[in-house]
């Protein structure tokens, strides 16, 4: 049986249209999953959109609409932008769709029977206006944070989760499986910031939000937001249904890749929600860092106070998918936080894409043009040392790219996959075939060096195509492959069939004149 490989974005609010910032986590799992594909494994990737609560009812108010027809707007411009990006989601969950609004009032059900679930007091601060309650130390200057009006203290009976029983087994199970939470940094937070401090109940109800999924025993209340949001991950799967095929396949989840400032939600709160389930703890959880903006965090409420435009709507009709998706794996070393500029990835889309991937493949195929016709070179294996410099080389970043890969490193992963362009850029100028074509009796040797380039080509870009999938696939198909097939004998340098005639490769990334881009770009 094949390996499976089930990868999960969060579930995105669609109180506003997604933005960059989203588009990020949705591509980085898009590359895992796609890589996980080519690895010959049955990849299950699920995203979708957290429809319930009040931003939802306020945005679409706004609208002037129902929260049905406001939702199904901004769901509909969310597929769109995913097709864009080339996201190859498996499925979609909304969470207003009936079979999850139904397996999570059997949850909620289920967890209060067990006892992890009481009813009780919610007291804060609410802002009528908003219908929001509010901490203490959320408030700014006493007033609400979001509109700045006045708040009272108000008391609303709710229902909580007993989520303080917990904290010795989480302890535990960051101790026994320290890949678990990943980057490992953040396992020290959750520790310090909520575990050491003794954690709090959760409220999981609320009797004041009317737009969520009715607690099934007691329907003046509604189920509060990550209770119903975090258990998609299994309900989209069927858990809570009739049929549970899917969930029986690919649960448990092998990676869930999440923005940091919800790791505490996916490495305290959903683990207790299995655990008092009684059901398998995802593998892994990977919080990733922000992409940050002139210094900021590219939140919905920022972006229209950008002056860059930074809308991937229209980013991608001027540069195309692959470089946006490049460039932010590339520039934000995966983890970490990470600037995104228009000049990085103007800069990038030049230097990288079309000077050194691009540069590589056309000049090839130009050669093999030029000296055989366009026809792939029939050569014994070469010993000539240079060659097998190159070979080793590729085969050593073959490797670190796989690890990179199974370690969930993006950034480092395309970085060795963009060595290996840059090392047969090197090459081509280290034995100047265009010189050796000159040279009476040069024919074998011109055929050894354009073959093992060909090939290096074709390895470099297999493994790059999970970042850049139209325009690698292009190159495969030029190079008479199945861009579809799954990785086959990639270390080889003898895959290619000698005699063929290769296809025929416009320019794939042709290149930008920085300065007039960003006026362009700046003029939108
Ligand atoms: N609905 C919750 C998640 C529930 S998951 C069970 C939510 N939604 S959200 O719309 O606010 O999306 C937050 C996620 O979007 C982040 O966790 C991250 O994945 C992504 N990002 C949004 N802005 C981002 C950046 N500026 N940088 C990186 N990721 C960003 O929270």
């Amino acid at each position: 049986m094949k390996d499976k490989f089930y990868i999960t974005t969060p579930i995105y609010y669609p109180s506003n249209k997604l933005t960059l910032g989203n588009s990020y986590t949705t591509i980085v799992c898009d590359v895992l999953a796609r890589f996980n594909r080519k690895l010959g494994k049955d990849v299950f990737y699920l995203t979708g959109t957290d429809e319930h609560g009040q931003k939802v009812s306020q945005a679409a108010a706004k609208a002037g609409v129902d929260e049905k027809t406001y939702l199904d707007s901004i769901i509909a411009d969310t597929k769109d932008l995913w097709a864009l990006l080339d996201i190859s989601y498996n499925k979609f969950i909304r969470t207003t769709d009936e079979y999850h609004e139904k397996a999570v009032q059997k949850i909620f059900t289920e967890l209060y029977k067990k006892g992890y679930i009481y009813k009780g007091t919610y007291k804060g601060w609410y802002c009528t206006p908003c219908e929001s309650f509010w901490t203490e130390s959320q408030l700014i200057d006493g007033k609400c944070p979001d509109c700045g009006r006045e708040v009272k203290f108000q008391e609303e009976e709710a229902y909580f989760f007993k989520l303080s029983e917990f904290g010795d087994r989480l302890l535990k199970l960051y101790n026994d499986n320290t890949e678990f939470l990943l980057p490992k940094s953040r396992v020290n937070e959750m520790v310090n910031n909520f575990i050491k401090p003794g954690l709090s109940d959760l409220c999981v109800s609320r009797t004041s939000v009317k737009w969520g999924v009715p607690v099934e025993f007691d329907p003046n209340h509604t189920i509060y937001v990550w209770i119903d949001a975090l258990p998609n991950y299994i309900t989209a799967l069927g858990y809570g249904s009739n049929d549970t095929t899917l969930f029986d396949k690919y649960w448990p989840a092998d990676v869930h890749v999440i923005g940091k400032e919800i790791v505490r939600f996916h490495a305290i709160v959903w683990p207790a929600i299995l655990m008092a389930l009684g059901i398998e703890l995802p593998k892994r959880v990977f919080g990733h860092g922000w992409i940050l903006f002139g210094g900021d965090k590219l939140s919905k409420s920022k972006t229209a106070l950008t002056k860059e435009c930074i809308d991937p709507r229209v980013l991608v009709p001027l540069y195309s998918a692959d470089a946006i998706r490049y460039m932010l794996c590339r520039e934000i070393p995966f983890g970490s936080d990470g600037n995104y500029s228009t000049e990085a990835f103007l800069t990038r889309f030049n230097a990288d894409l079309s000077n050194n991937f691009g540069n590589l493949v056309s000049r090839t195929f130009s050669m093999v043009k030029k000296y055989f016709d366009g026809v792939v070179p029939e050569c014994a294996d070469s010993e000539d040392p240079d060659d097998i410099a190159l070979k080793d080389f590729v085969k050593a970043e073959v490797k670190n790219v796989k690890e990179h890969i199974a370690s969930l490193d993006i950034t480092k992963a395309v970085i060795s996959i963009f060595n290996i362009f840059t090392e047969a850029n090197t090459y081509i100028q280290k034995v100047q075939p265009w010189a050796v074509a000159k040279l009476e009796g040069g024919e074998t040797r011109l055929k050894q060096i354009l073959r093992l380039l060909l090939e290096v080509i074709r390895i470099g870009t297999e493994l790059f195509q999970s970042f850049a999938p139209n325009a690698t696939s292009k190159v495969l198909t030029a190079l008479n492959l199945d861009p579809n097939s799954t990785f086959d004998d990639l270390e080889s340098f003898h895959q290619l069939e000698a005699g063929k005639k290769l296809g025929e490769l416009g320019i794939l990334f042709p290149r930008l004149d920085i300065k007039a881009e960003m006026e362009k770009l700046a003029s939108l």
